[in-house]
């Protein structure tokens, strides 16, 4: 019998950035790959209650027909590339998308409020995520980020000592668990983003809208909270060396 390439020891987040083309089957499988991505493969199937031989077996599967998948390999660029890569996707999709997915809840809650006393809950969830989320990326494209592509082009940042990115990557990492715990939140608020048969145009477009965010979310987070970040980290402790 071959080897697995994947132990149980092995991290999540690791695997997916090492083979971007398995983020799927991690979304299918239910198991958070970006937040929870420091989880190890052994305690993220022992949190869903599934079988690690049988789920090893399906991700090899999955990992075999993912080998080539056109998904963008972060862990391949270099981290200037990667930090412009992330704003010029994952921040332009939020900051066109946010507005328009508070705005449809708003409506949606206006609408129907009466009939379904979750729509109001789900649009204050969405009005306080899309908030925190201007908040954060403003931080990342204004300090941290260039603060990394100082960092890979000087090969030091002015006045830093070592662990200088650790507090504000801290930071950014608990606010990514607030936004995904804000979407997960969402998920659980629309039956997982499914409508009922009553619903609006309105009401379908924005779960439609709910689906495709969580989708991205994870992707962006995954990219910052196991790429970017790790190996910014171990650039900033080989400078200081
Ligand atoms: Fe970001
Ligand atoms: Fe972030």
């Amino acid at each position: 019998m071959t080897q697995s390439l994947f132990r149980p020891t092995t991290t999540v987040g690791s695997i997916v950035a090492a083979q971007p083309g398995l983020a799927g089957f991690f979304h299918r499988a239910g198991i958070d790959y970006c937040c929870g991505g420091k989880r190890t493969l052994a305690e993220a199937c022992a949190a869903k209650g599934l079988d690690f031989t049988a789920f090893l077996t399906r991700l090899e599967v999955a990992a075999a027909e993912a080998d080539g998948a056109p998904e963008i390999d972060a862990a391949a660029m270099s981290l200037t590339t990667l930090a412009d890569h992330i704003e010029q996707t994952h921040h332009r999709y939020l900051k066109e998308e946010l507005i328009t997915l508070v705005e449809m809840a708003d409506r949606v809650a206006g609408k129907h409020g009466w009939r379904d006393e979750r729509l109001v809950p789900i649009a204050e969830t969405m009005r306080s995520l899309a908030e925190e989320m201007y908040s954060h990326m403003a931080k990342e494209e204004q300090i941290l980020f260039p603060l990394v592509r100082e960092l890979e082009r000087a090969g030091s940042v002015a006045g830093s000592h070592c662990g200088s990115l650790a507090n504000p990557i801290r930071q950014m990492e608990s606010e990514h668990d607030g936004a995904g715990a804000a979407v997960a939140r969402l998920r659980e608020l629309t039956d997982a983003f499914t409508p009922d048969a009553d619903a609006c145009n309105t009401h379908r477009a924005m779960l439609a809208g709910f689906a495709r965010l969580e989708t991205d979310l994870h992707q962006h987070v995954h990219k910052e909270n196991n790429v970017l970040f790790p190996r910014a980290l171990a650039l900033e402790a080989r400078a200081v060396a």
